[in-house]
């Protein structure tokens, strides 16, 4: 078919020690070949992990990638991690724009664009994601919430081999709640669109993954919804078995 190759990503955020190796093993192990033929599986943990994580999954179909980046290259930004720096570690991916990081750290989508350019640069595929708060969909402005962040956090000239886009609803977030088929549809729907307008061929190519209280037994129905191409997976991610689980919805 012409659907996208999947992806399935887990996002560990703050969360992980070098203990939970055991766990990216298990993801290692207990993913079936097959599977791994069709989708491609990612675990972004936190800086501390990637490089560890990186070795331990070298040679097998998982990827490693971090959460986020810092836009430039290096420099005096103390605490900050580059995308040349996750790079270096073996990290193939970089989550952009997290709502998490656009709440608690201020992150404007001329930031996030610019995050998710540095990411480019450093070879990194980015990750960005869009989503609106509960307030802003209660007041009908979900559509437009999420336009605007696209038109402002995608780069030019966005390729599909690098650039994912992750639609999670604020709320959905961590709180066992999910869009209905037919919301995660409207709003993919739009993305899609929209990528079309500004990328043309390449914007039809481009992944959009639905993040927000995926889990196993609800994945199947999200991931039949056209235009989702993959899931964004926060607290099922830290539980070998349960992401193994979403990933088997493919
Ligand atoms: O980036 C993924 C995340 O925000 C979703 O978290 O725990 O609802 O799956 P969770």
């Amino acid at each position: 078919s012409d659907r996208p190759r999947p992806l399935v990503a887990g996002n560990w955020k703050m969360n992980g020690t070098r203990a939970s190796q055991a766990v990216v093993e298990a993801v290692r192990d207990g993913l079936d070949p097959a599977l791994a033929g069709r989708i491609d599986v990612l675990v972004c943990p936190p800086a501390t992990l990637v490089g560890a994580f990186a070795q331990a999954l070298a040679g097998s179909a998982v990827r490693v990638g971090g959460q986020d980046v810092h836009a430039a290259a290096s420099g005096a930004h103390t605490g900050c991690v580059s995308a040349e720096m996750l790079a270096d570690l073996g990290a193939t991916h970089t989550i952009v724009g997290h709502s998490e990081r656009r709440a608690d750290h201020h992150e404007t989508d001329a930031d996030v664009r610019a995050k998710a350019l540095a990411a480019h640069r450093a070879g990194l595929i980015a990750i960005l994601c869009v989503g609106e708060t509960r307030a802003e969909r209660e007041a009908g402005r979900t559509l437009d919430v999420v336009r605007g962040q696209l038109a402002g956090s995608l780069p030019d000239g966005a390729t599909a081999a690098a650039t994912v886009i992750a639609y999670e609803p604020v709320w959905a977030i961590g709180t066992g709640l999910t869009p209905t088929a037919a919301d995660v549809a409207e709003v993919h729907g739009l993305i899609r669109r929209e990528l079309a307008a500004r990328l043309g061929e390449e914007g039809a190519r481009i992944r959009i993954l639905y993040g927000g209280s995926v889990k196993p037994q609800n994945a199947a129905e999200l991931m039949a919804v056209p235009n989702v191409d993959g899931a964004l997976v926060g607290g099922a991610s830290l539980k070998a078995e349960d992401f193994l689980g979403i990933a088997a919805a493919y």
